[in-house]
């Protein structure tokens, strides 16, 4: 597809394709294997523009668009993919919502310092008893009798960044009554260095283990009313809105993981010789080829459709959610699929430490979970199409 990027975005892909291969790819099995978050990385990318893409120049973003973004994202997470973990969570949970549903006050003071690589944001929806059905959390956020602030209480899970974060978006029932039980939610944004925030236990996980995961508790934790971002119930709506923008780039984050396993795939079945020729050679290696191909081509019309239905609903307001879950669904299935395709081609080299390819096939995997498992984008998807509930 001939999407006749501009000036502008092949910049931003060029850049972020010399970074990743020049200054992530050579340390990532490290990062991988410590489990150690990387930070050196994330301030350089900060102060390349990278942790604020679409954020405009007024707020210390890149001020480029949501094509600008995926490229870039496709491009880092080639390199590493718990790097670009990081990098989805800045730009796009932590700094979209704020975006969208912050004040001009909220605006100037949370986001510059995130997407200046200064400070680490966080996205805190999920709960140990709350994954997909978002709408029944149980942290509570009570107006103080002085209506100064918020007294917010619970346990958020699976928090990534969680461990190293400054500042977070979080969601609260502020209506434990409401019906439906969603309009009871609100968002907040809190500092991580105030009294009653702590951080528990931290995720020991398959593959992104760079990227930090963990829970976190509050415990009469006092958020200043000012804090409140939106309206009080609207909280599920703005989740979900940051959940559609979010998606986009995980599906570039699960093309940019695909591309590499595909690439060392083609070079491997090139270059391993086997009964007298190359394995390319023979037929049941061309057929995963071709598959593979074919399904990371489709990934990427995907993102480029959710990509322009996103800039085009600036304009008109009009919701991106199939296109973001279509996308979501097909690359994260694909990168799965071309990774688990990549470790065979190479066989016993694939499952070996001493490549990347076992990396990839562990770190793929995340794509078909978070920010909504493939069984929601395929509810998301239905139910819109269906148009019932
Ligand atoms: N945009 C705006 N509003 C939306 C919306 C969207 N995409 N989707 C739903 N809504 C609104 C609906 O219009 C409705 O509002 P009204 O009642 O005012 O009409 C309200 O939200 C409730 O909608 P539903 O009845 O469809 O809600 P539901 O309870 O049935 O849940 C769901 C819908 C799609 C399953 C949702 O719960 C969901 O997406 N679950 C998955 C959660 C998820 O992705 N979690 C990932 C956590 S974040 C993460 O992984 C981050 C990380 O650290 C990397």
């Amino acid at each position: 597809m001939d999407l006749h990027l501009n000036e502008e975005q092949l910049m931003i892909r060029d850049a972020a394709r010399d970074f990743a291969q020049n200054e992530i790819a050579p340390v990532a099995e490290h990062y991988d294997q410590a489990g150690e978050f990387p930070m050196p990385i994330i301030k350089q990318m900060g102060e390349m523009g990278f942790m604020g893409i679409e954020v405009p120049e007024d707020y210390g973003g890149a001020g480029m668009d949501t094509i600008a973004y995926v490229l870039a994202m496709e491009e880092i997470a080639k390199a590493d993919v718990a790097t670009s973990t990081i990098m989805s969570v800045n730009n796009s949970l932590y700094c979209h919502g704020i975006l969208m549903f912050g004040t001009e006050e909220q605006r100037k003071a949370w986001i510059p310092p995130i997407v200046l690589g200064e400070q680490i944001g966080a996205y805190a929806l999920t709960e140990p008893m709350s994954g997909s059905d978002a709408g029944t959390m149980r942290t509570r956020a009570e107006l103080s009798e002085d209506g100064s602030h918020y007294v917010i209480n619970g346990i958020k899970s699976w928090i990534t960044s969680g461990p190293v974060a400054h500042r977070i978006v979080i969601f609260a029932k502020t209506d434990p009554d409401a019906t439906p039980k969603h309009r009871g939610i609100s968002a907040f944004l809190i500092e991580t260095d105030q009294p009653g925030f702590t951080v528990g236990k931290t995720e020991p996980k398959l593959g992104i283990r760079a990227s930090a995961t963990c829970e976190i508790m509050f415990d009469d934790y006092r958020c200043p009313v000012e804090n409140i971002l939106g309206k009080p119930g609207e909280g599920f709506k703005i989740a979900m809105t940051v959940l559609d923008a979010g998606r986009i780039g995980i599906a570039a984050q699960a093309l940019g993981v695909a591309e590499a396993a595909y690439d060392a795939s083609v070079q491997y079945a090139r270059e391993r010789v086997a009964f007298g020729k190359p394995i390319g050679a023979f037929q049941m290696i061309q057929q995963k080829i071709a598959d593979m191909k074919t399904r990371i081509e489709a990934s990427r019309l995907l993102i480029y459709q959710a990509a322009l239905a996103k800039m085009a609903s600036k304009k008109s307001g009009a919701r991106y959610t199939t296109e973001a879950a279509m996308a979501k669904l097909f690359a994260s299935e694909t990168a799965m699929y071309v990774a688990h395709q990549a470790v065979q081609i190479h066989g016993g080299m694939g499952y070996s430490k001493e490549l990347p390819i076992e990396r990839y096939f562990r770190d793929a995997k995340i794509t078909e979970i978070y920010e909504g498992t493939s069984e929601i984008q395929r509810m998301v998807i239905a139910r819109n199409e269906l148009k019932i509930r």
